[in-house]
């Protein structure tokens, strides 16, 4: 199944997704810059569309809106509880549609433009994610802009241990509660279904995109750029 079970379920938890907003920015390094970078890469095909998977919880649809005021934005996510988050955090704006489910839910568009910001980890690399890219491209026009970001650690690298010891310090550093990121860390190490950015990079070929540039690094997240 094209889902992502475990980690993503947390996301349907109504006090995980009630204080998700401010997590970002502790978690990743440059978190502001990606926003920017995505807006700005997006902005240049003046897009009347954009699909946003994973994007329930508001803040890239509130970054794609300030960069492209006059498209409308798709959100897609399947938890009611994130999606009810980005709803309240964008003031019910009239210019999104929001979406329960997976991509396979998503209208068929085709859409101007897309993205996927920290989603696709959670999405098992046992074909999951291949027909996740493989939906999302076919809503896509030919030559859209797509950005996608997320962790990309190789688990299977003997040094993704020192990694994701790295994740956890900037996200001490960042003033998280230490017991609550001790657990976070925890399900990461053991549950994310991330890989690592060579992977990344062809799944994303395979999925039929072409011009496939990496566009943002923060530590371990990487964000690229893509045409489909
Ligand atoms: C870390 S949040 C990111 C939210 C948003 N993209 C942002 O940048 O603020 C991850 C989101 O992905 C959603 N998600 C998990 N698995 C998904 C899947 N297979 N397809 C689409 N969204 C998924 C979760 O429900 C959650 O809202």
């Amino acid at each position: 199944m094209a889902g992502s079970e475990n980690m993503a379920e947390l996301f349907k938890d109504p006090e995980h997704a009630a204080t998700y907003a401010n997590r970002p920015k502790q978690i990743i390094p440059g978190f502001d810059g990606l926003h920017r970078i995505t807006g700005q890469l997006i902005a240049e095909a003046s897009p009347k569309t954009i699909l946003a998977l994973g994007g329930g919880g508001g803040l890239e649809t509130r970054t794609l809106l300030d960069h492209v005021p006059e498209a409308r934005v798709c959100a897609v996510d399947p938890s009611a509880e994130m999606l009810a988050q980005g709803k309240a955090y964008l003031q019910d704006d009239a210019r999104v549609d929001w979406v329960e489910g997976l991509i396979f839910d998503a209208p068929e568009g085709p859409f101007d433009a897309a993205t996927c910001l920290l989603t696709l980890h959670f999405v098992p690399d046992d074909g999951a994610k291949l027909e996740t890219l493989k939906a999302l491209r076919a809503r896509l026009k030919s030559g859209a802009p797509f950005v996608i970001a997320h962790l990309s650690i190789d688990k299977a690298d003997p040094k993704s241990d020192l990694h994701f010891e790295r994740y956890l310090r900037f996200a001490q550093a960042s003033g998280m509660d230490e017991q609550a990121l001790e657990k976070a860390h925890k399900r990461v190490r053991e549950m994310l279904n991330c890989v690592g950015p060579e992977r990344d990079e062809q799944l994303l070929r395979e999925a039929g995109f072409s011009g496939i540039e990496l566009v943002f690094k923060g530590l371990y997240w990487c964000g690229w750029v893509a045409y489909a």
